[in-house]
Parts: C-alpha cells; structure tokens; sequence
C-alpha cells in the first residue's frame, strides 16, 4: 500500500505543480502581458484588417505608406496577400520594426484549393464523403501555408435552400446533417487537427449565422426566418465547426428578422460565445461594419463601430471603421476599453496559438513553397476527388460508360468543354488557367490514337449569339458520338451572382436542343455551380452527367467516369427543382395540415400545374452498378437518454462492375408536441464495393439526435416513436423500422450538428 500511496501523492504533487505552474503561466501570458504595454491605438490596430491587394495584382497595396501603417502598430492583419517572400518582408517589418513586434496575420479566401485547385464546394458536397473534403482542405493548408498564409476564410457552411443564391456554389447545400459533417471535415482538415496549433491554416467558419437565408435568393439579402429554423437547420453547421475547434468565423452580411448580424449581440455573444463557449476570433465581412450604416441601426460610423465591438466583431475587414472611429467612441465612453481588450486579447491569442510570437517565420520557406504548389501528389488527390464529385443524374439504356474500342470518332461540343477559366469555379485563389486539363484534353488522352477527336464551341453561355451552332451541329452529324458539354460558366454563381431563373442560360439550351435534334446519339455533361432547372433536357437526353466545375484535373477525371475507369457516384448535396418557379424546394419539409398528394384532385399543399416531386431528389446519383439491401436490423426497440440503437444493413453490389454505394439513413418523428419534418437525413457512410460484394453497415443513433428546438427555446428529446428509413436517396428509401424514446428530456446541441457513427464490416 505505501509505496502505492507515495506514488499517488508524487502524481498529486506534480498535478498541483503543473496547476500552479499553468496558473502562473496564464497570469502573465502573453497575450496578457502585451496588452498591458499596448496604448489605445496599438490596441485598435490589432483589430484592423487591410486589403494587401487585388487576386490579379497580389500584394500591389503593400507600399511604403502600408508599411509605415506597421510600423506604427496600426494593422493585425492583411487579406488577399501571399508569397513566401513577400510575406515575409511584411512580417519582418511588424515583428522587427513595430514597437512591440506583433506579427501580423496574413488571411487569403483558399476555399477549395491555393494553386491546386479542387472542385467547387457544393460538388466536393456532393461526393458525401467527408474524408475526401479533408484531403482536399490539408492539401490546400499545406499550399498555402507554404506561400506565408496562416488564415483561410473557409469553410462556409451556409445552408442553401434556394438555389438561386449565387453562393450556394461555395457551401455543402441544403442539408444540416450533411452541412455540419462537411464542415467539420474542413476545420480539420485546415487546421490539422482540433485545436489550433504552430503551423497551422486557420479556418473561419462563415458567415454566421443565416446567411444563405436571404430572401428570393438575393445575396446580401435579409433572412427572415423562424427562431427554430435558424436553430434547427441554419446554425448546426456552425455549432458542428465551433465544436471541431475552428479558430476564427465570419460574420454575414445579411440582417436577421432586422437584426444585421454584425450588431447581432445575442447571437454573438449569446449564441456562438455564452452558449456554445467558443472563444475564437471573429472577423466582420468585407466592409460590414461599415454597412450597419445601410442598414439602418447605426446613424454614424462610431455608432457601427460600438455596435459590432459589442456584439463581439473582433476585427473589422477592410471597412476602416475600428481604425477611423473607435478610438473617439472609447474615449467617450472609457467603460468600452474593455470589450475593445477581450477583442485585442482573442486576436493575440490566435497568434500565439499558431506559433507566430516564437516563429514568425515558419510560414516562409521559399523552398518548402516550391516544393509544396501543385506537387504531383495533389494532383492525384485533386482527380481522384474530382471523380468523387460527379453525379450521373440519368444513364437511360446504359449509354454510358462508353466503350472507346467501339468508338471511331467523337465530337466535343460546347465552350465549357475547351474553357478553363470555369473548371476553377468561384474564388480560385492562386489557381493558374493554364493548368487546368479541360474535357476536351481529358477525352482525347484518353481516347485511342486511331479515334478522331474533333471539337466545336456551339454556343457560350455568357452570350445570345448563336451563330456558332450550325457548324456544331455539322459536326456532330459527322461523327459516331457526341459529348455535348453546357451549363453556367464561372461567373454565373458565387458572391453577387444569384440568378433570377434556375434554367440553362438560352444558348445552352438552344444548342442542346440542336445537338439532341441531329439524333445521334449524345452523352450531355453539365456544368454548374448550383441546382438548375432542366426539365427539357431530362426528357431529351438520355445519359447526364453532373460536373460542376471540376478544378485542374477536371478534363482527366471526366474521362475517367466517361470510359468506365470508375463508377461515378455522387450524390445531390441540393435538390433540382423541376421548374424555377418551385423554389425555394427543400426535401425536409413539414408534412402540413394537407400533406402533398400526387393526385391533383386533391387539396393539398402543392402547385396546381406542377408535380409535388423534384426532376432529382435530395441525395439522388445513379451508378454503372446496382446495390441491394437487405437484412435490416435494430439493436433495441426503445431508448432513453444517453443510450442508442443500432440500425444494421446489408448492401451488395449486384452488378457486374466495382462502385461505391452511398448509404443514407432518415429519420421522423411522426408525432410530437410541434409538426416535425417529414425526413430528415441523420446518417450517411459511402461505401466501395467490388462486383457481387457485400458489406454490412451499423448506424449508432442516439435520442439526443432527434432533438428539436422547443418553443420554449431549449432543445427537448421527446419520449415517443421514431421512424427511420435506410436507402439510396430522400426519394428512393429501401427498408425501414421504427423505435420509441421512453424519456422526454432536454437535448444537448443542435441535433443536426452530431455525428452518427457508422461502423462497415464485410459480410
Ligand atoms: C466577402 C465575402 O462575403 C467573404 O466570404 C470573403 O471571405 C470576403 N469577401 C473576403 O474576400
């Protein structure tokens, strides 16, 4: 016993010395001791964000003036800038040259990619799988901390239910569930890891909290939704990147019921710090401090300037309104020195916790970076996920895969086919045109070199002129197959490109129409950044192929799922709408007083002209195989707080090539204290099977997942029966069971933001 109980009381000690050593250390940390010795324009100038510069004319900003700024303690940090070196002049400026030597932050938008660029989020959504937006996010960390950046403004995890929203291009779409996996799979990925640590790409988390709400799909528009809509389906991706440990979010733009989120306290402050307890840096957006003005809540820039330090904006982009007005606001009112120190404390803080204080230069290794942008390996990693990404929408009468051994010629038609600016999507970072592989170069390495390849532009997207269509049709009538690539270029989604009408622009279907008229038989690609409305085309064509913009190694990875090299499998992160006029359509809808009937005879909550159903359901994408499942199981049939139930499956490929399956498990709560949606996704796994394989899959659902927002504002697990389904989409469900939760009691968090877990076994 003694020499067991010496032990023990050693462990004690050192516990209580390690206490007291933290203790001491956090007494005069450093974020703590620097801002004793920071005067009142030191303080306000770490919470100042400038532009170093345009995406073209990097850096162009950053001139002797700039560096006077820095000199002087008046910037924290710098947006759109990058280059091991430059970078590295700029910092040595502020670490060596600046009375107190705090280093700067240097932030770039590395959304889906630095020089390697991936696919557009929604399409690296649409592969559900997490591990890959993983991949693709530590590659693009690694680039871009390589090139002197320690700060990426992503993920963004805005829902979007409308797809007219131009910026539904750059989140993971619709739905809560499959929104706060991707997000956590994107902070990790960044950050390498769940606290931030030396080295690391900060994530931000964006743009808080409903931005991608805004009405008519209008971006900057105001969001007017309900308290448990905002709980329930808007802020658990936010919730879910909080809890992975994202070390800054931005605020949105947008007004909330009339409260602008860069003055929203109560979600700030109330929300996101008190209830959620994250402590990180929050930066406003671009200018909206500036724009509480606009909005109407503010009557002068001081104003905004106190009304955003309030609600917890730490760091003002590029608006100028902490740097201009805040020192005059504070010394008005001395009592506001203290949120402008918890704000100067939170930014200190970040740059400690990623090394900068020790080694401010470990971000500016030329070599590394030479090493590091477009190394082959991410190239590999960026073809891969882009296979990952596609959607096979339609393949009537197994058009595809095509066989190149029957082909003797075929004709590419189409400007996005040969474009590259548009496989590189919205925000391109360092992403260079000129290595991009376009379809046309993907289709022809692939193709034998006894296949002619001819190509013809038909039509651009950005145009009416359709005076190019004749020659493509010449040409298509001349050879054995055509690829007919159309859809949105670049410039049709992303910030401030919200489109009024969800159908193809008129000269994409225009040449469509003539393509599918000559009869031959057409294999069509698209290419878009958010869901369109394609009716026509459905009816016309009979194999369709979801791209989305693809990133540098589109053109190979096409070729890859065109010629079978692999099964695509993809599935809808958004639902298509059939018409434009059907939106917003979300396929977690409440099931109403009239729940939607096919039979237009019936009253009920539909369109008189129009079918209840999307043209491509939530979670839809076919395969060159088929999957079947069988064998449904359950752990248990009730269960109270904080047990689970175990819903087993067994999925076989029953065709006769290798594929992966995307197994999606759905739950409802069919009867509760308030109307509760018909589906609501709750676990996904995807899966690779061989031909005439089986796997077995186990989903652990616990009560606390089927939590909702009560009206009293608390999240309640309700005692009583649960539905589930398992299946291959929100529309195409193959087995289902149900359970009973034998307790009422309060819900944890947001219930879409936790994770079910899914174990795969062979079978
Ligand atoms: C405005 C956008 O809304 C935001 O997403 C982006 O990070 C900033 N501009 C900086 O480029």
């Amino acid at each position: 016993m003694r020499p067991m109980r010496r032990v023990a009381v050693a462990c004690i000690a050192a516990v209580v010395l390690s206490c007291a050593g933290h203790a001491a250390a956090q007494a005069v940390s450093r974020p703590e001791a620097l801002l004793k010795k920071m005067t009142l324009d030191e303080k306000i100038g770490q919470l100042v964000q400038r532009a170093g510069g345009r995406q073209r004319a990097l850096n162009s900003r950053i001139d002797e003036a700039e560096l006077a700024r820095v000199r002087a303690g008046g910037v924290g940090s710098y947006l759109h800038v990058a280059g091991a070196e430059p970078l590295a002049k700029l910092q040595k400026v502020a670490v060596e040259e600046s009375r107190l030597g705090i280093p700067l932050l240097f932030a770039m938008d590395v959304v889906h990619g630095y020089r390697t660029i991936f696919p557009v989020p929604l399409a690296m959504a649409a592969t559900w799988a997490p591990e890959a937006q993983e991949r693709a996010a530590r590659i693009a960390a690694d680039e871009a901390t390589s090139a002197g950046l320690h700060w990426t403004f992503a993920p963004m995890v805005d829902i979007a239910r409308d797809p007219r929203w131009g910026r539904i291009v750059e989140g993971a779409g619709e739905d809560p569930y499959l929104g706060s996996r991707m997000a956590v799979a994107q902070v990790a990925g960044y950050q390498g890891g769940n606290t931030l640590r030396p080295g690391a790409l900060m994530a931000t988390t964006k743009h808080f909290g409903a931005y991608g709400a805004a009405v008519g799909g209008r971006d900057y528009n105001s969001a007017d939704i309900s308290e448990r809509t905002l709980q329930e389906v808007y802020l658990p991706p936010f919730y879910a990147a909080a809890r992975a440990g994202s070390g800054s979010f931005m605020v949105a733009f947008n007004d909330i019921a009339g409260v602008p989120t860069t003055a929203n306290r109560d979600l700030m402050r109330g929300v996101l710090r008190e209830r959620w307890g994250w402590q990180g840096l929050m930066v406003s957006d671009w200018g909206s401090v500036a724009e509480l003005l606009n909005h109407g809540v503010a009557a002068d820039r001081a104003g905004a300037a106190v009304l955003a330090l309030d609600a917890s904006v730490d760091m003002d982009m590029v608006g100028g309104v902490y740097a201009d007005d805040l020192k005059a606001a504070i010394e008005k009112d001395p009592a506001r020195l203290k949120l402008l120190d918890e704000a100067v404390l939170r930014i200190l803080r970040v740059k400690e916790q990623l090394g900068l204080f020790d080694r401010p230069m470990q971000y500016h290794d030329v070599e590394r970076e030479a090493r590091e942008l477009m190394a082959p390996d991410h190239r590999e990693a960026a073809r891969a996920i882009a296979r990952q990404s596609m959607v096979l929408l339609k393949n009537d009468g197994k058009v595809l895969p095509l066989n190149p051994a029957k082909l003797r010629s075929v004709a590419v038609i189409g400007v996005l086919a040969s474009e590259r600016r548009s496989s590189l999507g919205s925000w391109k970072a360092q992403g260079k045109e000129e290595e991009v592989v376009t379809v046309l170069e993907g289709i022809t390495a692939a193709l034998p070199k006894n296949v002619k390849v001819v190509a013809a532009p038909g039509a651009d997207p950005r145009t009416h002129d359709l005076s190019g269509i004749p020659a493509a049709v010449k040409l298509a009538k001349s050879a054995d197959l055509v690829v007919l690539m159309i859809g949105e270029d670049f410039d049709l989604s992303g910030e401030a490109r919200s489109r009024s009408s969800l159908e193809l622009p008129p000269s994409q279907l225009e040449l469509a129409r003539a393509i599918l008229g000559t009869g031959k038989p057409v294999v069509v690609l698209l290419a878009n950044g958010r869901p369109l409305a394609l009716q026509e085309l459905t009816e016309k064509a009979p194999a369709i192929v979801e791209t989305w913009m693809l990133g540098v190694e589109a053109g190979n990875a096409v070729a890859d799922v065109l010629f079978g090299k692999y099964s695509p499998a993809g599935r809808l992160p958004a639902a298509f709408p059939r018409t434009s006029a059907a939106v917003p359509f979300y396929y977690s809808g409440n099931p109403t007083g009239r729940p939607a009937d096919p039979d237009l005879a019936k009253d009920t909550v539909r369109y008189h002209d129009l079918p209840i159903t999307p043209l491509f359901a939530f979670g839809h994408g076919l395969s060159y195989s088929e999957f079947r499942y069988s064998d449904l199981a359950q752990s248990t049939q009730a269960v109270g707080p904080g047990e689970r139930v175990d819903i087993s499956i067994t999925v076989e490929n029953t065709g006769s090539v290798s594929g992966d399956e995307v197994v999606q498990l759905y739950v409802r709560d069919p009867v509760a204290s308030i109307s509760r949606p018909v589906l609501e996704l709750r676990g996904f796994k995807r899966i690779e099977l061989t031909a005439g394989q089986r796997k077995r899959l186990t989903f652990s659902v616990t009560p606390e997942q089927l939590a909702f927002w009560s009206p009293r504002g608390q999240w309640l697990v309700e005692a009583g029966r649960i539905d589930f389904w398992v299946g291959a989409s929100s529309a195409d469900l193959r087995a289902n069971g149900s359970f009973e939760i034998t307790k009422t009691h309060a819900g944890t968090a947001p219930a879409a933001a936790l994770p079910t877990r899914v174990v795969v076994s062979n079978n």
